[in-house]
This record gives C-alpha cells, sequence and structure tokens, in this order.
C-alpha cells in the first residue's frame, strides 16, 4: 500500500516553510518563503497578513510540484497541518476578510507603556492565575487593545461588531479554508491572554479587563481536528483537509516526540524557547515562567508546560553581522568561539528589547560588561552566544526547581538531557558551549524539520495516517537516525562561577529604561 503524506506548514517570525512528511516521519519535499518585516518606528514590528498567507500558498504550490516532479501524486497528502509564530496578532473584517491593520509581531515593543499602565488597574494581579502568563507586551490581547486605541480603522470595525481577532494560526486557516472557518487551537489560544487555562475557555473577567465584549473571537479547538479544506483552485493541493494546528514552539515539543511528563526541548530560532511537559496539570509558577499549552488532543484533557522564552537568540547574530559588520556569515560563528578559551570576562546580555524569562523585565537594555583592551570581537561574539546559553541555564534550573517542589517526575532531572532544534544547534560549538554551561546532556535529532513535524503530526492524527501517538513514536523511531549528544566539559564550580557572573550582569543592564 502507497505511504501517506502530509503537508506541514512552519510559519515563523522571519519565513514561511512547507515541508512534506512521509508517515515514518521523514521529509520528503520542502520550501520556504522569506517574510518581509515592517519596521516603522524602533521597538515596532508589524507584517502583512496578506503576504503571511501568500508565502503559505506558494510553499504549498511549490511542495504540490516538487512532488510532481517525483511522480507523487498529490493525492497521497492526507492533510495540512499548520505550525506559527505565536502571539503575532491579525485583526480584520467579518463581512470583507479583509484586514484592518497590519499585524503586530510578538517581538514588538510599542505596548509597554500600555502594560505600566494596565498593571495599576483593578484586575491585574489575577491576570496571571487565570491564563498563566505576565501582562507583558509580549502576548496578544496588549497588541490588540493597542491597535483598537490607535487605529481609526479597527475601532470602528470593532464598534460595529465585526471585528474578528486571530493569532496566526486562526488567519491563515480562516484564509487558507476561503474563509470558511474562524478558530485557534488551544496551545495559541494560550497566549492570547484571554483564557482560563484550568477551564479551556476565554474567561471573562479578562475579556473585561481588555475591553474586548464586541470582539469576534475564534472558537478553541483540539490541535488536531478536521477544521476545513485548503481552498486553492487549481492548486494540486485543493481540498487537503486543514487537520493540525499548533503554535510553532509546542510544535517542536511533540516534533521531538516530548510527549511524556518531564520531557524538555529548546528551540533555537529568532528567539529561544524552553518547554518542558507538565503533563495534563498546570504548574504556575512563582519565578517567572510561564504555564502555557502543549498541545490537545481531541477528546483529551490539554497537555500544559511550563515555558521559558528567550528574546533574543538568532536575532543576536543578525544583530552582530548586519549592525556590528563582527562577522560575514552566521557559519563563522562557531570558528570565532573556538578561537578563544573564553570570553575573557566579557559578558554580553542581549536584552534589545527588555528581558524575557525569568526575568521579565522591560526595563532592560543590551547591556555588555568587563570589557578591557585585551577583548576582542572573538570574545564580543562569544559573549552574546553565552548570553543565549546562560538564560537557557536561568530557566532551565528554575524548571527543575519548580518541578521539584510541586513533587513532579524529571526526566530532566533523572536523565538530565535537554532536546535541541533550531537554526543555531546547526553548529557543534554552540551546542558544546551549552552544554558547558548548563551542565546537561543536549541531545540534538538527525532530522531538523522537528517544527513543522509537530504540526505535521497534529494532522495525520486526525485523519488517520498515523493511529495515534505511540504509532507517530513507534514509527518515528524507525526512521529517526543517529542523535548528537554533547556532554558538558566544565566543572560545577566552572559553571557556578560563570553563571554567577552573568547574574551580575543581568542587574546592570536592567532598570536602564526609566519609568
Ligand atoms: O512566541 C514567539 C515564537 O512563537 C516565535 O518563534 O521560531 O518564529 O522565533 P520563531
Amino acid at each position: 500500500m502507497e505511504d501517506s503524506l502530509v503537508v506541514a506548514i512552519d510559519q515563523g517570525t522571519t519565513s514561511a516553510r512547507a515541508v512534506v512528511f512521509n508517515s515514518y516521519t521523514l521529509p520528503v519535499a520542502a520550501y520556504q518563503f522569506e517574510l518581509t518585516q515592517i519596521t516603522p518606528n524602533p521597538g515596532w514590528i508589524e507584517q502583512d497578513p496578506k503576504q503571511l498567507v501568500e508565502a503559505c500558498r506558494t510553499c504549498l504550490m511549490n511542495v504540490g510540484h516538487q512532488l510532481a516532479a517525483k511522480n507523487i501524486p498529490a493525492s497521497r497528502v492526507k492533510a495540512i497541518g499548520i505550525a506559527n509564530q505565536r502571539e503575532t496578532s491579525v485583526l480584520w473584517d467579518r463581512r470583507t476578510g479583509e484586514p484592518v491593520a497590519n499585524a503586530i509581531v510578538w517581538s514588538d515593543t510599542r505596548t509597554e507603556p500600555l502594560v505600566e499602565e494596565m498593571r495599576k488597574l483593578p484586575g491585574a494581579d489575577q491576570v496571571q492565575d487565570i491564563c498563566g502568563l505576565h501582562l507583558n507586551a509580549y502576548f496578544a490581547a496588549l497588541k490588540v487593545r493597542w491597535l483598537l486605541d490607535h487605529n481609526e480603522n479597527a475601532r470602528r470595525v470593532y464598534n460595529e461588531g465585526e471585528l474578528c481577532f486571530g493569532t496566526v494560526d486562526s488567519w491563515l486557516i480562516y484564509a487558507l479554508s476561503g474563509g470558511a472557518t474562524h478558530i485557534t487551537d488551544a496551545s495559541n489560544a494560550s497566549r492570547s491572554m484571554l483564557l482560563n487555562l484550568k477551564e479551556m475557555r476565554y474567561d471573562e473577567r479578562l475579556i473585561e479587563f481588555f475591553g474586548f465584549e464586541k470582539l469576534i473571537l475564534p472558537e478553541i479547538k483540539p490541535s488536531s481536528e478536521v477544521y476545513g479544506k485548503y481552498h486553492a483552485p487549481g492548486d494540486d493541493l485543493h481540498g487537503t483537509p486543514i487537520s493540525g494546528c499548533v503554535g510553532d514552539q509546542s510544535s517542536a515539543l511533540v516534533g521531538h516526540m516530548g510527549f511524556n511528563k518531564g520531557d524538555a526541548k529548546n528551540t533555537y530560532g529568532t528567539g529561544c524557547f524552553l518547554h518542558y511537559n507538565t503533563g495534563e496539570t498546570p504548574v504556575f509558577s512563582k519565578n517567572g515562567l510561564l504555564t502555557t499549552i502543549a498541545y490537545q488532543l481531541p477528546g483529551q484533557p490539554p497537555t500544559y508546560a511550563l515555558e521559558g522564552s528567550v528574546a533574543v537568540c538568532g536575532s543576536a547574530i543578525k544583530w552582530l553581522k548586519n549592525n556590528l559588520g563582527m562577522i560575514e556569515t552566521s557559519e563563522q560563528v562557531g570558528d570565532l568561539i573556538e578561537s578563544v578559551p573564553n570570553s575573557a570576562g566579557v559578558y554580553f546580555v542581549t536584552a534589545f528589547s527588555g528581558l524575557f524569562s525569568p526575568y521579565w523585565r522591560a526595563d532592560a537594555r543590551g547591556t555588555i560588561v568587563g570589557i578591557t583592551s585585551y577583548t576582542n570581537r572573538a570574545h564580543i561574539v562569544r559573549s552574546a552566544i553565552e548570553a543565549v546559553c546562560f538564560q537557557t541555564r536561568a530557566i532551565f534550573q528554575l524548571m527543575e526547581y519548580e518541578n521539584e517542589i510541586q513533587g513532579g517526575v524529571s526526566n530532566m532531572t533523572r536523565d538530565r538531557i535537554l532536546s535541541v532544534d533550531g537554526g543555531l544547534t546547526s553548529s557543534d560549538v554552540i551546542m558544546q558551549l551549552q552544554a558547558d554551561i548548563l551542565g546537561v546532556n543536549i541531545v540534538r535529532p538527525a532530522m531538523k524539520e522537528v517544527t513543522a513535524l509537530g504540526a505535521g503530526i497534529m494532522a495525520g492524527l486526525a485523519v488517520g495516517v498515523w493511529k495515534d501517538l505511540a504509532d507517530v513514536t513507534m514509527r518515528h523511531s524507525l526512521s529517526e537516525g543517529s542523535m548528537s549528544r554533547f556532554t558538558p566539559h566544565s566543572s560545577a564550580e566552572q559553571r557556578r562561577q560563570g553563571f554567577h557572573q552573568w547574574q551580575r550582569a543581568v542587574e546592570r543592564a536592567t532598570g536602564w529604561i526609566e519609568a
């Protein structure tokens, strides 16, 4: 019998990709489309919602052509899944399906003053207990509030009761299905700041707090279910069920087969996101971690995760290249790191737009400390990468601690393993540095399309490509190839000392922006 295929769209911050997987979870075709970042003011990052849709359509058309070139009929593609940049928010008019403004991207910091104002409002102290997230410019509700306050078009359509809200998943599924459906999945809903995490419904107190009474919200669905069909007359994949949807960072956890409580992964993309599966129980952090939904299978309770978010990761390399000219290509980073034994006392807090987990300091800005006349560009480049590794350590330690105090079983604690994926992980040097700073074994799978795979799995499960998670895991294990493992070479004292210095640097970076 012919093997079934699924296609997954990974709609990230900087690019969209479509990847076709076979039932052994191996990629058979892929296509990428670079996205335009619109930056009208410092700290503002927008995207054209129509380009996001166009990117997906182009990717789907091209993987369709690749399959045709290999004589693989499109009918073997049974489902489309979507993994998306989370929190990035789109508003559109229900009557026309037209966006009323550009999407505001997750890392946009324009709402920081609004956050400060809202922190003083009655009810602000309950927000995290309800939705698991800190009041922060990062999350969708703040972006929508800002648009309603500043965009006349958005306000008019809102007052007419016709304004639809969606994070990127919701917008894409709406547009790709030809306007047939307005939904979101549980993982994305958990980033809206409107979800009651325990009860799995939009919370009236949060709707009122943000003033969204007339906003049309997407229906919350499991991450795996047929939501609609791809509407693209003339395209080979026209009519294919869209049946998987999961936020990209959760999708990577799924792609790592992180289905068990205690499984953990870190994805090093534009930002860097660590997820720790806490099973069917949401763990509410007291120390700056986020509580989020990893994914939800139909008819089952959601699988929750603790999350640590690092705003700057791959974007630090871009900055070193484009703004400082310190490197010409990303590949040079590994060589520069290796060219020096350490960063010679230089610590770099890459808080370009404040610091995310576990610090949550919007008033922090990028800070380099410890420069001497001996410092050279290798030290600066190394310290920028170390910043990602140190922040990962800060998060990882807390995940172990919070899990332990709440009585959980931790694979991290038991096996001291962190699964990794994302652009930065292609460098062995960087992964060794991470292992040395963290003091745990880093495991990198051979198959790189981990984020896309998660959405592919969710889509395939809904249409019977796989029977259940055990079936996926079994087939994956037959094809996964050899993993790379990075074992710490540092001593516990070296790690403690390095982290102590990093924390001191963080103290200097915070409080820089005056309220
Ligand atoms: O929360 C933001 C995140 O989903 C963006 O991921 O991979 O596009 O940087 P990425």
